[in-house]
């Protein structure tokens, strides 16, 4: 009897070592951490591949040698490599935040109803995909789909809405962001595309009102601008559940995390997604300005910002540093690896 007790007690605190273990933010020390940061930077910092994005003419401007690095833990501890202090324009980044704000107020379920959940397969600006079912079966990481959901943030003015857009986004990032206003001015005055997709979501009833209104606010959450450690902050946030693991305020609803990040592994790189999904298995997110972000969840936030883009309009830099780093570091949520504490019960089980 206390034989046999005592061996429950050994596996039940084996078990708790495996449980305690899994949880903490990541198997690596902070100097490793440290280190595959430093080794992806100086692997891919010669890498000349891919080109600004210039159909919003601010953004061909930029320096494309702008390169930073960050990861942040679900603890809270934040590592960075590169170029820390250059910013870019967050632009689709920001799609993921205002979907999320949505969700605070309306409940995902709404976000389903209105635009869908589904990859167009279609470029991120396409009309077609518009076209193809009026408006529905698409998702907030598209075009028409983002400017419906600022569409739907509540405020009783322009001003009241676009101040609770950039304090959300800033609550995520841990501290106050603000806009770059020549990025933000020549977007609007070249948008009409996305004056039109607006037009035709308020025409298929999924803009209620105002949709040039909802256009314009889009535009200017677009040109936020932030430097990679806003972006992972950002990103650790998602990975913490919706509470930013650095300033430890509770942004978003935990319940709603998950169908944050479904949306961001269907869709968060456009019609490269799936490659993407492939190569890293974490949900990610990327912008026109060349940031991405991506969520280890329960683990770390990681992001890189670098501006030249491949043909799907994602920075080639940061899709190759953020795979090279989360990959050595485990970071992957959609690789498993078998539980020792299933091969002790499996030995200490009958034989069949
Ligand atoms: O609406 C646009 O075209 C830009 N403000 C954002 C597009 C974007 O970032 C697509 N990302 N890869």
């Amino acid at each position: 009897m206390y034989r046999s007790s005592s061996r429950f007690v050994r596996r039940g605190a084996a078990l708790l070592l495996t449980m305690t273990l899994a949880s903490s933010a990541t198997a690596q020390t902070a100097a490793e951490i440290d280190a595959a940061l430093k080794a992806a930077h100086a692997k891919f910092q010669g890498l000349q591949e891919g080109k600004n994005a210039d159909y919003i003419p601010a953004l061909a401007k930029v320096d494309p040698n702008i390169y930073g690095v960050a990861l942040v833990t679900v603890d809270g501890k934040v590592y960075t490599t590169g170029d820390i202090t250059s910013e870019v324009s967050i632009q689709s980044i920001s799609k993921v935040f205002t979907m999320a704000q949505v969700m605070e107020e309306q409940g995902p379920e709404a976000i389903e109803k209105n635009m869908g959940v589904d990859a167009t397969g279609q470029v991120f600006n396409s009309i077609v995909a518009v076209e193809q079912y009026r408006g529905s079966e698409m998702n907030p990481m598209v075009n028409p789909g983002a400017i419906t959901a600022t569409s739907m943030v509540s405020g009783a003015s322009r001003d009241e809405i676009w101040n609770k857009i950039l304090a959300f986004e800033s609550d995520c990032a841990g501290r106050q962001l603000s806009v770059n206003q020549e990025v933000f001015k020549s977007e609007a005055e070249t948008n009409q595309r996305n004056q039109a997709i607006s037009m035709l979501m308020y025409a298929y009833g999924h803009i209620k009102d105002n949709p040039l209104q909802a256009c314009d606010i889009y535009t200017e959450q677009c040109a936020i601008s932030v430097n990679a450690k806003d972006l992972a902050t950002m990103a650790a946030t998602l990975a913490n559940g919706g509470k930013n693991p650095v300033t430890l305020k509770q942004v978003i609803k935990t319940a709603n995390v998950p169908k944050i990040l479904a949306v961001m592994a269907t869709a968060g790189l456009y019609d490269d997604s799936g490659k993407w999904l492939f190569a890293t298995g974490m949900p990610a997110k990327s912008g026109v300005g060349g940031g991405i972000l991506a969520v280890s969840p329960g683990k770390f936030g990681i992001a890189v910002i670098s501006p030249p883009l491949d043909a799907a309009g994602n920075s080639v830099k940061a899709q190759k540093t953020i795979a090279e780093i989360s990959n050595t570091l485990g970071g992957n949520p959609l690789a498993p690896k078998p539980a020792a504490v299933a091969t002790a019960s499996a030995k200490g089980g009958k034989k069949k």
